[in-house]
């Protein structure tokens, strides 16, 4: 499998965080004792100027982790291995921007059955990846209505003979998309999908727990589209405040050993997650 990288560095995490807080980079600066030019250095991806301490003091004024932090700025962010799943999962990366977006099939290992999550940027392009190994899907969902998401759901929808993709309840998906909100579960080709409602990067956003049905206890896959990335979150476009508090609460929530898909960079787990990410205080 090829090695995606991180879809942030430090220099995204910091402009995030700076604009969550409503700080400016002159405020920062008077308020962690860190040279503006440092901040604004780092905000360009340039860290070798910024000591332990800087990082100490700019983790502390952004209300970030400080372990994350540093693990960011000094190329240290583990990499988890992702394994023990009781299915299969191909990501499907698709360039976007300077980094990827990603769609992912759950499916049973033998027989290549089972569902698909968000549609990647286009349908031609979500072909293109598509794995061999995937034969059918029985159901599609999205995470959020953004275009590099949406892409290829109507395709796939049509391809495999659906009559429509679920999505995040009050969303852009109405008519033609199924509503799913906090905590409603479908059952789909063998396998148990939950939505949790976790607007923040947009109006509309739903994650999904997907599990085996027949095997609850079972190591879990979160699908976290445009809310959790290894390493970071996705941006607080819609309002910040929620973003983080459903962030925090799903990581707070969920088994350490569930895996994380996001909608963009590599794959991680809660429990990764939960030591390096910079948001999670
Ligand atoms: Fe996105």
């Amino acid at each position: 499998m090829p090695v995606i990288p991180l879809e942030d560095e430090l220099g995204d995490v910091l402009d995030k965080a700076l604009r969550c807080s409503g700080l400016n980079e002159d405020q920062l600066a008077a308020r962690s004792g860190v040279p503006v030019e440092k901040i604004q250095d780092a905000e360009d991806y340039r860290y070798d100027a910024l000591t332990d301490d800087d990082l100490r003091r700019l983790a502390a004024a952004l209300r970030l982790n400080e372990i994350g932090v540093g693990a960011l700025a000094r190329n240290r962010y583990p990499r988890p291995r992702i394994a023990g799943l009781p299915f299969c999962v191909y990501p499907m990366h698709m360039p976007f921007g300077v980094g990827v977006v990603n769609a992912y099939a759950v499916v049973d290992c033998g027989t290549g059955v089972g569902v698909l999550f968000d549609g990647g940027t286009s349908a031609e392009t979500l072909r293109q990846v598509w794995p061999k190994a995937v034969r059918r899907i029985e159901a599609v969902f999205l995470t959020h209505p953004e275009a590099e998401h949406i892409g290829g759901v109507p395709d796939a929808v049509e391809r495999f003979g659906l009559a429509a993709f679920y999505g995040p309840r009050n969303g852009q998906c109405q008519p033609e998309g199924w509503p799913l909100g906090e905590g409603e579960t479908v059952v789909a080709a063998g396998y148990q999908v939950t939505a949790f409602s976790t607007p923040g990067h947009c109006a509309e956003h739903n994650c999904y727990l997907v599990r085996p049905k027949n095997v609850p206890k079972a190591r879990a896959l979160l699908i976290s589209g445009d809310l959790i990335f290894a390493g970071s979150l996705g941006g607080g476009y819609f309002s910040c405040e929620q973003l983080l508090r459903h962030a925090r609460r799903i990581l707070g929530a969920l088994p350490g050993n569930t895996v994380i898909a996001p909608g963009h960079g590599p794959m991680t787990t809660v429990d990764n997650e939960r030591r390096y990410n910079p948001f999670l205080v």
